[in-house]
């Protein structure tokens, strides 16, 4: 049989404008990790890579505004996110960062082969300039009111509130994140790729993916419907990879585009890692179809918002340097499980709110696999989930310990107590006895198949059922009954008991490392494979497969026992979420007006005259047509009755209602607001909708007349 092919494992590259969250956590790294840790038990030939991404706006921005230069935040931040991740058990094979040599160069000959094969067209338009900081407004550098959810706060490229993506110029009022002025229209020149171009051949190559994650085939279909269109390569920034020499024309004092250079960032870590291995060519094994035909398996592990990046622009980017060069096929990723995102305690994560757990801090209050154990199970992988710390505490105490921990100790302080701390021989096994170790035998099939189907927390689930069967199992035989009447059936119950803990401590590996190793050594169990990055590791040790076999030999002497989950106390958890209060109160500068659900009101806007007030024609409407936007899953199209005339209406509420909701309401109509085209409609007004705490958005209704005037 043919050896597996060699796998790559990537997790988005974070940016290191600040520390991660629990929210960033569950995205690309935890779930990349399980994952990795299982292939890894199954003596996989794998490689996992990740590191800092330095570039980028947000970093511009927070260096300008601490007036320090960017690399300051980058070395401040950079440091802190990769030991956070260490803390937490995520088990890189190499972390790097976008600011190294290797990458600055890897990034600069991939920009500059494709420029040299004529793959980029330039283009010269008129684009946003802050004429105050003497600086091009890209993406991130604008703000504004969103036009589609009224937010006053989206980004020139989207909006955080509604998630719909804009382009700076849709924005109402635009505004300078830099100086707050009124950014004017500049020519300037820039690299695009023609992706369009290539949208027939991305999409032939799609269709060979039927197995990748719905949410990540729904985005790209719609990417496709609106048509992909040419994606600038280049910027004007003072901080990013510059545009390399021997690029011809006006490419002075432009970089790449950030996420242009960082999905390279993984190629280029890859070539790090290779280096440290004293292989420097190794990285080809990961990156590009072998001479016999083997095709690596590139896997990028990321967050919804990355997807586009990585399902298109990547691979597109990919498929026109293979064109390019000759004698080498980089790989295209073959699989990309997206996930959703996590909420904490009912509302979006948001660090200007202050509403975030910081992975850090979480880890000077929990022991790691704690966390990892209540977020793999909180995973959002299909929709998303919500991390509520009393959540968390059940996980821990009811699972972990009451289930997990529970069994290993009656298991173990039998064995103690009985049996000499030994492994007593299994002598006429009863049904019972047989039917624990037949289905254990089982497990480490069921469990795998989850993980290869990228089914997380399905895989901690069945992880989990071995406990639970453990517990089952132990309590059915009654050992402390049989010890007086049968002693060979009580030995036989510890025999089979300690064997299902030595499987467990092997198959739990993946979720709880540090608790799988504390496991390991109680039991004196050796020889297990390390799903960490081992170069030491002997060929024949312990693996997934053989974990399903008992694998402690009669008379085999145990180890020191301990308790491997202590119980979270209420305290504990009602400090954090004081912390987490405390720190929203405080970052709305409201601090004590923090209410009951811990939740902040929204600030309150500058005092505006009564003369601006009254500018505002209010009226009430009847929706006579309510259904979905065809071109953008985060709106409704309505139709409303002024009793005057019909208008259609859009409203960024998709995620809040369904159309019948809205149906035949009597709503408040803002009916002077000039029209504004949104995906391919014209949006001739706006309705009001109250947002309650937890972000959910309720239409504000009234008995009053279509058409008469709300004041
Ligand atoms: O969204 C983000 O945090 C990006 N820094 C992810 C980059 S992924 C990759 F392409 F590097
Ligand atoms: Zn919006």
């Amino acid at each position: 049989m043919a050896a597996a092919a060699p796998i790559l494992v990537t997790s988005a590259l974070p940016y290191v404008n600040g520390p991660l969250h629990l929210g960033h956590v569950v995205g690309a790294y935890l779930p990349a990790d399980l994952y990795v840790r299982y292939q890894r038990l199954k003596g996989r030939d794998i490689v996992f890579v990740c590191g800092s991404d330095e570039h980028g706006v947000a970093i511009l921005i927070r260096a300008m505004r601490e007036g320090v230069a960017p690399q300051d935040i980058v070395d401040r931040y950079h440091p802190l996110v990769r030991d956070a991740f260490e803390a937490l058990g995520i088990s890189f094979d190499h972390y790097g960062r976008t600011t190294s040599a290797v990458h600055h160069e890897t990034s600069q000959d991939f920009f500059l082969t494709l420029e040299q094969a004529g793959v980029f067209t330039r283009k010269t338009d008129r684009q946003l300039f802050d004429p105050e900081a003497g600086l091009f407004l890209a993406d991130r550098f604008i703000r504004g009111t969103c036009p589609v959810c009224s937010y006053p706060e989206a980004y020139g490229d989207q909006c955080e509130n509604c998630g719909s993506s804009l382009s700076p110029k849709d924005l109402i009022e635009p505004k300078s994140v830099l100086s707050g002025a009124e950014p004017v229209e500049r020519e300037t020149t820039h690299w695009y790729l023609p992706l369009g171009d290539l949208q027939p051949r991305l999409q032939e190559w799609i269709v060979t993916k039927p197995d990748w994650k719905p949410n990540v085939l729904g985005q790209i279909g719609s990417w496709f419907n609106d048509g992909l269109a040419d994606r600038a390569m280049t910027r004007d920034l003072p901080w990013g990879v510059p545009v390399p020499d021997g690029v011809e024309g006006e490419a002075e004092g432009k970089v790449l585009y950030v996420w242009f250079d960082a999905p390279i960032g993984y190629l280029s870590i890859t070539k790090e890692w290779a280096a440290e291995q004293s292989a420097p060519e190794r990285w080809r094994r990961y990156w590009q179809v072998h001479e016999d035909g083997t095709t690596p398996q590139l896997i990028h592990f990321i967050g919804k918002d990355n997807i586009v990046f990585h399902t298109l622009i990547f691979p597109a980017l990919l498929m026109r340097l293979n064109d390019a060069i000759e004698g080498e096929t980089y790989v295209l990723p073959a699989q990309v499980p997206a996930n959703e995102f996590l909420n904490l305690e009912g509302q979006k994560f948001s660090t200007s709110r202050g509403w975030a757990v910081w992975l850090h801090e979480a880890l000077e209050a929990f022991p790691a696999d704690m966390l990892r154990y209540a977020l793999a199970t909180t995973l959002p992988e299909s929709k998303d989930a919500d991390f509520v710390w009393a959540d968390f505490q059940t996980h821990v105490n009811s699972e972990l310990a009451d289930v997990l921990g529970n069994f290993v100790n009656r298991a173990l302080s039998f064995a103690q107590r009985f049996s000499g701390n030994v492994v007593p021989a299994l002598h006429g096994p009863n049904a019972a006895d047989r039917a624990a170790l037949a289905t254990l035998a089982d497990f480490p099939a069921r469990i795998g198949a989850a993980y290869e189907g990228f089914r997380m927390r399905e895989a901690v689930q069945e992880t989990m059922g071995l406990a639970r069967l453990g517990n089952k199992y132990f309590n059915d035989a009654e050992p402390w009954a049989t010890r007086k009447t049968d002693p060979q059936a009580c030995a036989n119950t510890i025999h089979v008991a300690l064997q299902l803990c030595a499987s467990l401590a092997v198959l739990m590996d993946p979720v709880l490392p540090h608790s799988a190793a504390e496991l390991r050594a109680m039991l004196n169990l050796h020889d297990v494979r390390s799903s960490t990055p081992d170069p030491f590791a002997g060929e024949t040790p312990i693996g997934w497969d053989r974990a399903g076999q008992p694998l402690l030999p009669e008379g085999h002497e145990l180890g020191e026992s301990a308790i491997l989950f202590a119980k979270i106390e209420d305290e504990a958890i009602d400090a954090q979420r004081a912390l987490l209060e405390r720190r929203a109160a405080e970052a709305s500068g409201e601090e004590g007006t923090s209410t009951e659900s811990g939740a902040p009101y929204e600030a309150l806007k500058d005092t505006i005259g009564f003369d601006d007030f009254t500018r505002l024609d209010l009226r009430v409407g009847r929706v006579v047509a309510a259904e979905p936007h065809p071109n953008a899953d985060k709106l409704l199209r309505l139709d409303v009755d002024l009793g005057f005339e019909t208008r259609q209406v859009l409203a960024g509420v998709r995620m809040h209602m369904t159309p019948d909701e809205l149906h035949g309401k009597h709503v408040i109509v803002v009916a002077n607001l000039a029209p504004r085209s949104i995906r391919g409609l014209e949006s001739q007004g706006m309705l009001l909708f109250a947002e309650n705490r937890d972000g959910q958005l309720i239409p504000v209704l009234t008995e009053g007349e279509p058409g008469g005037v709300v004041r």
